[in-house]
């Protein structure tokens, strides 16, 4: 593990004791993939691809597109619920040092911040995300904008950072967790998730979650298959992102983007689907896969949540929900629960 204390930038001139960000993607368990999940997943019937490998450049381009498309309702809703309530849940949690677990751009983490600094509490973020050049450089523009701000930025997986965080410096903690992620895990993966925020929270602590809620299928399939195209070129970039990383000869124009709701899971799916009969070969994974025409490859579910069910399941793990706040139509749901 290495520590690189890094703030002053000639056109930042920042405090560099406001800002420490820790490197702590292990060689080993890095998160550079091997392709050993992408060998599984080709392998078996139906056939998937992990949604990490959505996330290339472009993919992450693609996806912040995404989140501005006017079918694609998740990120604006979860945005206007956090721009009113903001000074609640400040309120509600009290001072505390404010842990994000995906902060990408923290664009909404200011409307937090904002309203923990309205009430007068001391700020102190600590942002987590695997990639260190976006952590570094939105967490030099929220120091610019928050002058009592403390930032301390882990650049890890989730699993890593939640077992690495050392005690809260303000005593409290709130570790939120929003845009819905949750969604794109599985029960299971979910579980285990669940098993590492607890073991990064005391008692007292809490976690605050967005999530996307279950509504009219009219609603939700428009919303990953937008009139412009973006969510198919996203989901198409997965292979491109297997072309380049493991020396792939995907051709792209004999996949087609499919996304659809599946009612009795309550889970978007998104699918590649091989428009005919053909193989591919990935040669740096020593693999060749077979498609039949009609084929399928699953890259990701999206998961939509019922409130009571989220709040029961919270129960189940520990966490007592004590405030919900929702959007006028309940589209999108923020959880405030605390650890018991
Ligand atoms: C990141 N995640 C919450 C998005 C979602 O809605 O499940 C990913 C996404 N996939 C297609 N559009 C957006």
């Amino acid at each position: 593990m290495s520590t690189i204390s890094s703030a002053t930038s000639s056109n930042l001139d920042l405090d560099s004791k406001r800002l420490q960000v820790k490197h702590l993607l292990d060689p080993k368990d890095s998160n550079t993939p091997d392709g050993t999940d992408v060998i599984q997943g080709l392998t078996k019937t139906p056939k998937s691809i992990p949604p990490r490998y959505f996330y290339d450049d472009r993919g992450s381009l693609f996806f912040e597109q995404i989140c501005e498309l006017p079918e694609y309702y998740p990120t604006r809703t979860e945005a206007a619920i956090l721009e009113q309530y903001a000074r609640e849940i400040a309120n509600s949690t009290g001072a505390c040092e404010l842990v994000e677990l995906g902060s990408g751009s923290s664009t909404k983490t200011r409307l937090l911040l904002s309203a923990y600094e309205s009430l007068g509490y001391p700020l102190s973020y600590v942002p987590i995300d695997v990639s260190a050049g976006i952590l570094q450089e939105s967490a030099k523009r929220l120091l610019l904008d928050y002058t009592s701000l403390q930032v301390c930025g882990l650049v890890a997986t989730y699993e890593r950072a939640l077992e690495q965080l050392a005690p809260s410096t303000l005593g409290k903690r709130t570790i939120f967790f929003l845009g819905s992620t949750l969604g794109n895990l599985t029960q299971l993966e979910c579980d285990r998730f669940f098993a590492r925020v607890k073991a990064a929270l005391a008692p007292g602590d809490y976690f605050l979650l967005g999530i996307d809620l279950q509504k009219p299928i009219n609603i939700l399939e428009p919303a990953y298959n937008d009139s412009q195209g973006v969510t198919a070129a996203f989901n198409l970039n997965m292979l491109q992102h297997l072309n380049w990383r493991f020396q792939g000869n995907f051709d792209l124009s004999l996949f087609e983007h499919r996304a659809f709701y599946n009612q009795s899971e309550a889970q978007i799916e998104m699918h590649l689907v091989s428009k005919r009969s053909h193989s591919v070969s990935l040669d740096r994974l020593d693999l060749t896969v077979n498609f039949e025409e009609g084929e399928t490859i699953l890259t990701e579910i999206s998961r939509k949540f019922d409130l009571q069910q989220m709040e029961k399941y919270l129960q189940t793990q520990g966490l007592k929900p004590v405030r919900i706040w929702t959007d006028p139509k309940q589209w999108f749901g923020l959880v405030l629960s605390q650890m018991h």
